[in-house]
């Protein structure tokens, strides 16, 4: 059995579960990282039974400090191949009367954790010379998004982040890279709170395959879907009224 691991957060469901499905079918052993314990063991079995893996579960809100730890510990300890960070969620509706709590807990989860788990992946795989960190951002990175604020403005980081992060390890032979998809097929509608928008949606396992290629290709990021593909690209040379404009047009539809 293969000694080296992939750590994937947000396994419990949508992208995270292809995400372990791809690297435990690569024979890579999986540790799943999400809140619902019940969720994460059935993956889990579900891998092991298929794919004659080793799995471990971290149950935690990723997003508190404290609950983090078990996690950073076996990114510390393991031989980790892949740090997938993908856990995350997003909120739809006027900044002016979004919740405080769980703005806080968006930014904490989308942001710090994922800053937070690759600070202690990075170390260990520099020394082996080898290992990817593969961060989901989104296609609402490339510009402002009226109503997700909060949101688009986590994922902007992301993809600086990891952008700035793959030049840094270049030399190291370890790789980054941040995966944009438009919308996709998963509960993240649902959770943020309007299942009924855009509705030309990509599958995860769609999502997993442009990752593992543009992982091929050292890329450090690369956007999910010709039509994301498209829009990302076009809004670069937009200015900020039109940019808005489409973003919430492509948001409404
Ligand atoms: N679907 C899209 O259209 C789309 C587009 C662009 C980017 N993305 C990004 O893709 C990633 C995966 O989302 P998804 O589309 O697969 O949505 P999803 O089905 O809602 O999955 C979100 C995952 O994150 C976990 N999670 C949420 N809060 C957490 C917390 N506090 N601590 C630990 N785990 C937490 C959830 O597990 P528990 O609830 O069990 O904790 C779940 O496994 C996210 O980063 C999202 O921003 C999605």
């Amino acid at each position: 059995m293969s000694r080296s691991w992939a750590v994937v957060t947000g396994a419990s469901s949508g992208l995270g579960v292809a995400y372990a499905e791809r690297v435990a079918s690569m024979g890579t052993n999986v540790v799943l990282s999400a809140r619902r314990a019940d969720l994460l063991e059935s993956v889990a079995a579900d891998l092991r039974e298929r794919f004659n893996v080793d799995t471990r579960t971290v149950t935690a809100d990723l997003g508190d400090q404290d609950q983090r730890q078990t996690l950073i510990a076996e990114l510390q300890e393991l031989d980790v191949a892949y740090l997938i960070n993908n856990a995350g969620f997003g909120t739809m509706g006027e900044f002016a009367e979004a919740d405080p709590d769980r703005m806080a807990d968006e930014l904490n989860l989308n942001v710090v954790a994922l800053t937070d788990l690759t600070r202690a992946a990075v170390p260990g795989m520099i020394a082996r010379r080898r290992g990817a960190v593969i961060n989901v951002a989104s296609s609402a990175a490339f510009q402002p998004v009226p109503n997700m604020a909060v949101y688009a403005a986590s994922k902007a980081y992301v993809l600086r982040f990891t952008t700035a992060l793959w030049d840094e390890l270049r030399p190291t032979g370890v790789r980054a890279l941040a995966i944009c998809p438009g919308p996709t097929d998963t509960s993240f509608f649902t959770n943020a709170g309007n299942d009924e928008v855009m509705s030309n949606r990509r599958t995860p396992s769609q999502v997993v395959d442009t990752t593992f290629k543009a992982l091929r290709q050292h890329r450090p990021y690369i956007v999910d879907g010709g039509g994301n593909v498209a829009m990302a690209f076009a809004t670069r040379f937009a200015p900020a009224g039109l940019q808005t404009k489409l973003a919430k047009l492509v948001a409404t539809n």
